[in-house]
């Protein structure tokens, strides 16, 4: 197969240096080509790849560079254009996340990727964390999630507002454990660093009953990427940095100071021990366990998966009506951050910094 990247910025990079790593393990992939207008990345790229390297698609699709699939990790804004583009031209594609930045141009690249018997996956990569994988079999029925995304401020997708850069990664996969439609959404976002929400919390309801309470921010001053959830008489929690997984199970009843600290997700390896008597074991009534989770890099697994879908013309791990639901969350929870936005007075703070 062979497979081109368009955009070669902070994350096409990724996208180029696995195809190569793919392509040295021998595992029928070829890295053509790639799609770069500033020309400095561009003579980067090409001199690093030893590929062609092109201004825009349409000079590449002129090349007739027998191209099977490509990758987008162009801005968001330029999602639609890029992959509709690619699309058009019989190419399989993996767009990076989240798949437009509009619901309509999501429809329209959903709508032309099944017009023309095309894969289109959407790069929810956190849904190829090994961490997420392990859990998946075990889950039984979700009803309260916690999720937290912290980064550090770079200067890095300001075409689009936390919820679109970090959050969506948990709305997808929130979305994808409950299993049910979207009651209700509260949300709070405020810009700190740049003209759009830098940093927001909401909170979703399920129809199922289902709460979620989600928060991301990329002005934090630590990195923190964690889900945690319960389900009836039983808690877990997913490390998708550390790739690592804790279940604990209730079997009886069990300290009131144990239930405090599970329900304040303070539940790690350090209280536990505390909890339990210096892990001397399990506090009774509780049954802990660390499912084996294969660790594996992320965007790895994910090309992998997408490859597979493209050589055995499946429908993708990740689906593009997946990427679209959770898009469509994203643009419910801006809209509830707007009204906030609106009754609380804060419009000032939304004006773009002088
Ligand atoms: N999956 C993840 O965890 C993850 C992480 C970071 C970024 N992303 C996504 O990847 C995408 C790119 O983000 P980034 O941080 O690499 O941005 P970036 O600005 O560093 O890179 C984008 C690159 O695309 C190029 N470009 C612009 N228009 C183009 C066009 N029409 N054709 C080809 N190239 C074009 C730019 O010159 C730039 O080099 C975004 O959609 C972002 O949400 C995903």
């Amino acid at each position: 197969m062979r497979v081109a990247v368009a955009g070669a910025g902070a994350f096409g990079r990724n996208h180029l240096r696995v195809y190569r790593e793919l392509e040295a393990a021998g595992l029928g992939v070829a890295l053509a080509a790639a799609v770069e207008p500033e020309a400095a990345r561009a003579a980067e790229t090409a001199e690093k790849y030893s590929i062609p390297v092109f201004a825009t698609v349409d000079e590449l699709l002129r090349a007739d560079l027998r191209l099977d699939a490509a990758s987008v990790a162009v801005p968001t804004v330029r999602h639609h254009a890029v992959a509709s583009a690619l699309l058009d031209a019989g190419l399989d594609v993996l767009v990076e996340k989240p798949l437009a930045a509009t619901l309509a141009e999501a429809d329209e690249l959903v709508a032309l990727a099944e017009r023309n018997g095309r894969i289109l996956q959407p790069g929810h990569l956190e849904r190829f964390n090994p961490a997420v994988l392990a859990v998946e079999p075990k889950l039984r029925r979700p009803m309260f999630f916690e999720a937290h995304r912290l980064s550090v401020f770079t200067p890095r997708s300001l075409d689009v507002d936390v919820v679109l850069d970090l959050m969506i990664h948990d709305l997808d996969i929130v979305l994808t454990f409950a299993h049910s439609p979207v009651r209700e959404v509260r949300a709070v976002g405020l810009p700190i660093v740049s003209p759009k929400v830098d940093i927001a919390n909401v909170r979703v309801e399920f129809e199922s009953g289902c709460v979620a309470n989600f928060t991301a921010s990329r002005v934090s001053t630590e990195r923190v990427r964690k889900l945690r959830f319960f389900e009836p008489r039983q808690y877990v929690s997913i490390d998708y940095a550390r790739q690592d997984v804790l279940i604990i199970r209730m079997n009886g009843s069990i300290s009131a100071e144990l239930a405090a600290a599970i329900a304040g997700g303070r539940v790690d390896a350090e209280t536990l021990a505390q909890l339990t008597g210096g892990g001397a074991g399990p506090a009774p009534g509780l049954s802990l366990s660390k499912p084996e989770v294969m660790p594996g890099e992320p965007l790895r697994l994910e090309m992998e998966s997408f490859l597979d879908a493209v050589r055995m013309r499946r429908t993708p791990h990740v689906t593009a009506q997946q990427g679209r639901d959770a898009l469509a969350l994203a643009l419910e929870i801006q809209a509830s951050m707007a009204a906030h936005a609106a009754r609380a007075g804060l419009q000032n703070f939304f004006e773009p910094l002088a």
